[in-house]
């Protein structure tokens, strides 16, 4: 029995240092010094030998049992470092590869547009006042000396809600009075605000006009405020906006809240005056209507018309951005297609 012994414990050591796989490890250890190892059974056998036998036996078969504990746990430390290795060679991260390139966005033209405009108007001393695009019928048509069924109100083609009396707005120039009303103190303060925002007309969606779009409405009142103020000050905002050289020019129109009204025109930006298809051969390009604030407007915002006056604008920027860049169609805007907003 103790040469069966001696030949196990060779050929287990044997097998052992061929052993590379933690599952062959563990495979060994319960084939040999498992519970029901060969060894181990053996060793159980001890008492099966003639007395004078076992106590040598048993001596060796201890020791026996011992070495290969030791040897197990040797290769077994070794059988870790060598998977270990393995795993961060093929896990290896190669550090000077190229990351992946995030997309970045940018803003909408129209944005940028709008931004261009606050920064001249802010150089002016005109603070951006928000004003809020569900209004009422009240504030966008009344209140603006456009009452009920007056045939001026055909100009503005209105978005109703079922709630009675509450509308999209048509325009900006409700913020007109809002803004009076916020910031006159009563009719007691001077005015100096433009007023942007999205407004939205029931139309039919051309190539030409959409149902929503752009317009920055701009609001001075003080005491000595005249048609020549507006016209300086329109007229310095499209030179700053559109170039130093522009013309500007101003033609008779109509609002119902502003006495008198004016339309205004730049010089074409693209032929300079010249006529281009542009321009339509005009030489002209609308940039927005004007006028003196009407005294009922005035009244209606808190102010005494007959020792307060004011002007008033109000501008689309999306034209202009559209004769700028060349986009020869507004629904482009608000369609979200990347491929054209991406080429700003
Ligand atoms: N609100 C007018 C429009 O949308 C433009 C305008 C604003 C005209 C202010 C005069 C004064 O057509």
């Amino acid at each position: 029995m103790l040469e069966k012994l001696e030949a196990l414990y060779q050929e287990a050591l044997d097998a052992l240092g061929q052993i590379n796989a933690s599952d062959a490890l563990t495979e060994w250890e319960r084939r040999t010094i498992g519970r029901k190892g060969e060894v181990t059974l053996l060793l159980r056998q001890t008492g099966q030998l003639p007395p004078e036998e076992r106590a040598a036996f048993g001596k060796r078969a201890n020791e026996i049992k011992n070495l290969l504990t030791t040897a197990f746990a040797e290769q077994e430390t070794l059988i870790r470092e060598q998977e270990l290795a393995r795993s961060m060679e093929e896990g290896q991260i190669d550090v000077t590869l190229p990351g992946r390139v995030t997309p970045r966005g940018h803003l909408h033209p129209a944005t940028q547009t709008l931004r261009e405009i606050y920064a001249i108007w802010a150089e002016m001393g005109f603070q951006v006042y928000r004003s809020r695009d569900v209004e009422t019928d009240e504030v966008n048509f009344e209140l603006l000396n456009i009452p009920q069924h007056h045939p001026a109100r055909d100009m503005w083609d209105t978005f109703y809600t079922t709630e009675p009396g509450v509308i999209l707005r048509t325009h900006t120039s409700p913020g007109q009075i809002h803004a009076m009303r916020e910031y006159g103190a009563n009719g007691t303060k001077p005015i100096r605000v433009i007023l942007p925002g999205m407004c939205y007309r029931y139309e039919q969606i051309t190539a030409r006009s959409e149902v929503q779009f752009n317009q920055v409405e701009g609001l001075a009142i003080g005491r000595n405020i005249r048609m020549t103020d507006l016209k300086g000050t329109l007229t310095e905002f499209a030179r700053r906006m559109y170039g130093a050289d522009r013309r500007v020019r101003f033609r008779a129109s109509h609002f119902p809240f502003t006495e008198p009204s004016a339309e205004v025109d730049v010089d074409c930006i693209l032929c300079g005056g010249e006529g281009c298809n542009v321009c339509k051969y005009t030489g002209w390009l609308e940039i927005g209507g004007c006028g003196m604030v009407h005294p009922v407007v005035l009244q209606n915002g808190g102010y005494d018309p007959t020792t307060w006056s004011g002007f008033a604008f109000g501008i689309g920027p999306e034209r202009i951005t559209m004769l700028k860049h060349g986009i020869q169609d507004i629904r482009y805007f608000w369609g979200n297609d990347l491929r054209f907003l991406n080429q700003f």
